[in-house]
């Protein structure tokens, strides 16, 4: 075992001795695989350094060396990505003094995001890259913008509509602005006051975008975004096909993209238990003909993810297998004792019977 400060631990590494509190109350378990949660937690607790499992620190450490250089195949260019990002950012942060907005910049961004996507064929959405909290709306628009435009191409969607739904879906959660900041970055739970005034952004959206020269399907989406096929969600409690199309695509990519990464108040889950959730919720919460649509460019163990075998070895997907998802090919990493060296293999997991991925970090 390696005692090592809780700055350089790396979600992956395994506890080597229980963690008990200062009155000797187990905290966390010998044995237990850290995630960033239980990281985050020690940071809190004042815990300043732990005793890990030495050989799976090392290679969770180069698998983080690695997913960070890795060159995963980026579905619009980082640039236009950055651009649109800053838009957002700047069309926000201008409305709270001029409350006016002037949207000819983003149009043309969404207009570009579309020629990117219409040029890709078979889009497998790849590991969510690092956000930063105080980044968090501008950088979950883009996503969505992107992640409904590839759900609209699928439906086949002519150029305006896409025009109308892009443009919509990265405008869809504007009517934040309206709400304090105070309560978007409470890291806590929401008081019910306070939740009514979250819930609020969605009328306040639309009445921004009614406001400017944008089309009123387009407006439409800040409004009903919220809305649920079951007729559960809000503002109206909207039900089935009554809720306009490009709201229906919103709903089920928002609720996607905001459970692949960390909040202020909740941690992001893992690739594959967000394909089950969204899955699972299609049933009640979204169309499922969209849903379905949706969930075929997702991938259980998309490129990029540290994943933990059943034999305990440590690997990283570099690789996906279309036809057998839950079988992707993984690169192991082993150190050689006597040498010290430490080296890799390739291992496509559909060819192996006795191998498979019981977790991910
Ligand atoms: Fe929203």
């Amino acid at each position: 075992m390696q005692k090592i400060l809780i700055d350089d631990i790396s979600p992956g590494s395994v506890i080597a001795k229980d963690i008990l509190n200062h009155e000797g109350v187990m905290l966390i378990p010998k044995g237990t695989i850290l995630r960033d949660k239980f990281i985050s937690q020690l940071h809190e607790i004042g815990v300043e350094e732990i005793l890990v499992e030495e050989n799976e620190q090392e290679s969770a450490q180069r698998i983080k060396e690695i997913q960070k250089s890795m060159n995963i195949d980026e579905i619009i260019f980082e640039k236009t990505r950055i651009q649109a990002q800053m838009q957002i950012k700047k069309l926000m942060v201008k409305f709270s003094t001029m409350n006016h907005m002037n949207l000819d910049k983003i149009k043309y961004l969404v207009e570009d995001i579309i020629e990117q996507l219409l040029l890709k064929k078979d889009i497998v959405l790849t590991l969510s890259r690092l956000r930063s909290i105080d980044n968090y709306t501008y950088e979950h628009s883009v996503n969505v913008c992107v992640l409904s435009l590839i759900v609209g191409i699928d439906l086949n969607l002519d150029r305006d509509s896409l025009k109308n739904l892009g443009i919509g879906a990265i405008l869809h959660d504007i009517g934040k602005v309206g709400v304090s900041e105070g309560i978007l970055k409470k890291p806590s739970r929401l008081t019910e006051k306070e939740f009514e005034e979250v819930r609020r952004h969605t009328q306040y959206g639309y009445d921004i975008l009614t406001n400017t020269n944008i089309s009123e399907e387009a407006a439409q989406i800040a409004l009903c975004h919220h809305e649920k096929y079951d007729g559960t969600g809000y503002n109206r409690r909207l039900k089935g096909e009554s809720i306009p199309l490009y709201s229906r695509i919103v709903a089920v990519t928002d609720v996607y993209d905001a459970m692949s990464n960390d909040r202020v108040y909740k941690k992001k889950m893992s690739p594959d238990k967000v394909f089950k959730e969204i899955a699972r919720m299609g049933n009640k919460h979204f169309d499922r003909e969209i849903m379905e649509k949706f969930v075929r460019h997702l991938s259980l163990y998309p490129t990029g993810t540290g994943v933990i075998l059943n034999t305990n070895h440590r690997g990283i997907v570099i690789e996906q297998n279309r036809l057998l998802p839950e079988s992707p090919i993984i690169r192991l990493f082993k150190k050689d004792k006597s040498s010290n060296r430490s080296s890799f293999v390739d291992v496509d997991l559909s060819t192996t019977r006795y191998l498979f991925i019981k977790d991910t970090f």
